[in-house]
């Protein structure tokens, strides 16, 4: 027989950024939560940059995805002030926004396609002179053919956010974050989810059970669960975080391609740096990313660093002084049409909160809000997630969920 915990009204497998603020939210509301994971925080988000970037992230054929960004960036100010006020902790949002630059000329016919895709869906942006670019932010390179302003993206540190999510967690509530991986979902008599098992044979009985398992894979987890598809790719990337002295002031995130790759540069306030010989002037400085086709195989090759270097600092040459103080291997959980499962799935009392891809910070307070919407019945009249429905990836001939276990 398995032991068994105190039954949750929810238990969360998976706790990462979006696991996490689905946890908050539903704790939050006064429902007692369980969150399942054996290294919390230590997949995408321990390698995302924080970029909350709906607009910079705006891409052809994605409009859908775009609409979900935006709704949750306009979440973001509200629940970064929340999770201050619920843990005593600083959660601070970079509200200067991002400067898109080009460095040659084709990097900049790319950009003006890009700000006219803006300009159709009626996204924020403007082309602005290089010259003007560098008086924004004169740590801008010499050599750069375009530039323009995404004022209304802002910026987080994902692991501080992770960091208050967990505490606003255990803090005071006895909400439970176990370090344990999950390896079934038992569904009960009427075929509704009903509880977890964990590797050290424990029951978690739960009210509902939320799927926010990230990239790793989840066959074994969802066997036996009917019309329950979880099609989550891992795409690879690489983040530096570099630590910037007093010298290499940034203000705002820098984006931009360099010969067709792209690359970006998020820098924190002062005071965040870290490593040997930094100071309370120094800054950390997030440096990204790669984006390959592989599994979460952690490796840090030397190609991926060197690239990613060369072109971060073709943007912003002060770079060359920093520290190079993390490598951060992760891979992104990517669905087959780039949006993510949020919501029901086939199998009554199992929610997913998966397949985040590029936009899991961003898109976390999103999630969480619809997700407890979910678990409380309510409707949210400004959220349209039909794009998201986890089931539109439900083969139509799966057996209807039943009893069978
Ligand atoms: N959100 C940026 C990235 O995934 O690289």
């Amino acid at each position: 027989m398995p032991t068994s915990t105190t039954p949750s009204d929810v238990v969360v497998v998976g706790g990462g950024i979006v696991g996490l603020a689905v946890a908050w939210r539903a704790a939050s509301a006064g429902l007692s939560v369980t969150v399942l994971d054996p290294s919390p925080g230590d997949g995408a988000t321990r390698a995302a940059a924080g970029m909350l970037a709906a607009v910079a992230e705006a891409d052809f054929g994605e409009r859908g995805l775009t609409r979900l960004d935006l709704a949750s960036a306009a979440r973001w100010p509200a629940f970064a002030t929340g999770l201050a006020e619920a843990t005593g902790r600083d959660v601070p949002l970079l509200r200067a926004g991002s400067l898109a630059v080009a460095y040659d000329a084709d990097d900049l016919a790319l950009l003006r396609r890009v700000l006219a895709l803006h300009r159709e869906w009626g996204l924020s942006s403007a082309e602005l002179a290089v010259a003007d670019a560098r008086r924004r932010e004169p740590y801008l390179g010499p050599r750069l053919a375009g530039a323009a302003a995404l004022d209304d993206d802002l910026a987080v540190d994902p692991r501080t956010v992770h960091a208050a999510l967990a505490a606003a967690l255990t803090q005071d509530r006895g909400d439970r974050l176990v370090g344990r991986s999950a390896v079934r979902v038992e569904r009960d008599a009427a075929g509704r989810a009903a509880a977890v098992h964990d590797d050290a044979g424990t029951r978690h009985a739960a009210g509902a059970v939320v799927l926010a398992t990230g990239a790793v894979p989840t066959a074994a987890l969802l066997a036996g669960l009917p019309g329950v598809r979880v099609p989550v790719r891992p795409v690879k990337g690489i983040t530096l975080r570099l630590d910037a002295g007093p010298g290499l002031a940034l203000a705002h995130v820098v984006r931009g391609t360099v010969q067709g790759r792209p690359v970006y540069v998020v820098p924190r306030a002062a005071g965040t740096g870290s490593g040997p010989g930094g100071g309370p002037g120094h800054r950390e400085i997030v440096v990204g990313a790669t984006s390959e086709e592989r599994p979460d195989d952690r490796r840090a090759e030397a190609g991926g660093v060197f690239a990613l270097l060369r072109d971060a600092r073709a943007l912003v040459p002060g770079l060359d002084e920093a520290a190079l103080v993390d490598v951060t291997p992760r891979a992104r959980p990517v669905t087959p049409d780039n949006l993510p499962l949020i919501g029901a799935t086939a199998v009554p009392g199992l929610l997913a909160a998966v397949g985040h891809g590029r936009n899991g910070v961003l898109l976390a307070p999103l999630t969480a809000d619809a997700i407890l919407a979910e678990l409380t019945g309510e409707v949210l009249p400004d959220l349209d997630l039909a794009a998201a429905d986890p089931r539109r990836f439900t083969p139509a001939a799966d057996p209807v969920p039943g009893a069978a276990r």
